[in-house]
């Protein structure tokens, strides 16, 4: 194997993220090897994943029949021990909610170049992995397709004076508060413009996800709160915007593919042509249109500008009552705007803690989760 070859771990490989990582590497043999692959239950389309890329590092939570059957030969290792392994160059961070928090850690603190994917590990523990990432060397390159046009924008820049996140609106843009209160999770299951795993399209829905990104993006960019805004735009082909000094705006613009991002998060400084992107055409480019975001339908969106503004915990706190009360909807237990009101009520009675340990996050992590639980009247 030669050196320019790029070695990956892709945590998260069965995933929406994950899958798409693979297309990537699948498409450019020459620049990439697969090192270690780890997922959650689904076992079968991991083994197909083991067998087609001869990863020799594996770990999944579920049932290792599907590995066993095809016969595979790897070694298990837990998620956090693979993402500070030393054959890995780059570890793709793209598990779900907080499950690949230690993991990213970890890998900050091996000096890894780390695509990240997974938002909540940057909103829970912002100032802890990029601090251990600072220390260490690691690089922190981002996935998510708002933050990867900011970081493509900036390329060459000094000072951007604000940081414009563009939203595509979700499935109820337009919707009043008493539409949005009979929303199903099947309808809120369908988004417009992005196919994603189930608890990043239902915080598209409710715009809890746009906050996640502000957040993330304070932290990515060390940028203040107050100069971070949101422009909703349906159409999501610009995926965000810079503004500079002297009123200059640069924009990053593609048809809504998140394998473009995740390519040039592993190409990077690099850009490399793959025939699988569609090239916008601009005769199609009939309607390109930005509206301010409806804060009293969506009060998600609020509730995590607060969170940011407030700083300590509440971020923490945010993304605890935000998975907990996303996991109920899912089940049917608690109607759309619950969401918000849960997570409100969360925070309304959160002690936030200042400069918090990763023990203290943790803590908080667990103890939101049973509090909104129980202000739902359930228990799972
Ligand atoms: N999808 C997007 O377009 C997109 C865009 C920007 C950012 N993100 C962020 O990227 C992250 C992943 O999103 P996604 O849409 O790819 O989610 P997803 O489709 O739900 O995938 C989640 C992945 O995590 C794995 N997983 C779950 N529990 C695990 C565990 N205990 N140990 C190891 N792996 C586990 C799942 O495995 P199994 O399926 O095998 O259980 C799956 O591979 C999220 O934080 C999201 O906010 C996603």
């Amino acid at each position: 194997m030669g050196d320019l070859v790029k070695k990956i771990a892709v945590l998260g490989s069965t995933g929406s993220i994950g899958r798409q990582t693979l297309e990537v590497v699948r498409a450019f043999p020459d620049h990439f090897r697969i090192i270690a692959l780890a997922a959650g239950n689904n076992t079968s389309l991991l083994a197909e994943q083991v067998n087609e890329f001869k990863s020799k590092i594996v770990f999944f939570e579920g049932d290792k029949t599907p590995l066993d059957k095809m016969g595979l030969d790897y070694k298990f290792l837990p998620l956090e021990d693979i993402a500070c392994h030393p054959d890995i160059d780059i570890v793709v961070a793209g598990t779900s909610g907080k499950v690949g928090l230690k993991a990213t850690l970890s890998a900050a603190k091996a000096g890894k170049k780390i695509a990240l994917a997974n938002k909540e590990s940057m909103v829970m523990t912002g100032e802890i992995i990029t601090a251990e990432a600072r220390r260490n060397n690691a690089v922190i390159l981002p996935v998510d397709s708002e933050h990867s046009a900011i970081w493509q924008c900036l390329r060459g820049e000094t000072a951007p004076e604000r940081l414009i996140l563009t939203a595509s609106g979700g499935p109820f843009k337009g919707y009043s508060i008493s539409e949005l209160e009979k929303v199903t999770a099947e309808q809120a299951l369908k988004h417009p413009t992005w196919f994603m795993g189930t608890k990043i399209t239902i915080d598209s829905a409710t715009l809890m996800n746009k906050g996640l990104e502000i957040i993330e993006a304070c932290w990515f960019f060390d940028m203040p709160i107050d100069k971070i805004s949101v422009v909703i735009h349906p159409q999501s082909i610009i995926h965000s915007m810079v503004e500079f000094a002297d009123g200059s705006i640069k924009a990053q613009l593609s048809y809504p593919d998140m394998r473009l991002p995740i390519q040039y998060a592993l190409t990077y400084p690099e850009r490399l042509s793959n025939e699988n992107f569609s090239k916008i055409n601009w005769n199609d480019m009939k309607d390109f249109t930005f509206e301010k975001p409806d804060y009293n339908s969506f009060p998600c969106l609020k509730l995590a500008i607060e969170a940011a503004r407030q700083g300590g915990t509440y971020p923490a706190a945010l993304c605890a009552a935000d998975e907990a009360a996303v996991g109920l909807f899912l089940k049917n237990k608690i109607g759309f705007m619950d969401i918000s009101r849960l997570i409100k009520q969360a925070l309304d009675e959160h002690e936030s803690v200042t400069n918090p340990s990763l023990d203290n996050i943790l803590e908080i992590d667990i103890r939101v989760r049973e509090r909104v639980l129980q202000m739902a009247g359930t228990n799972s």
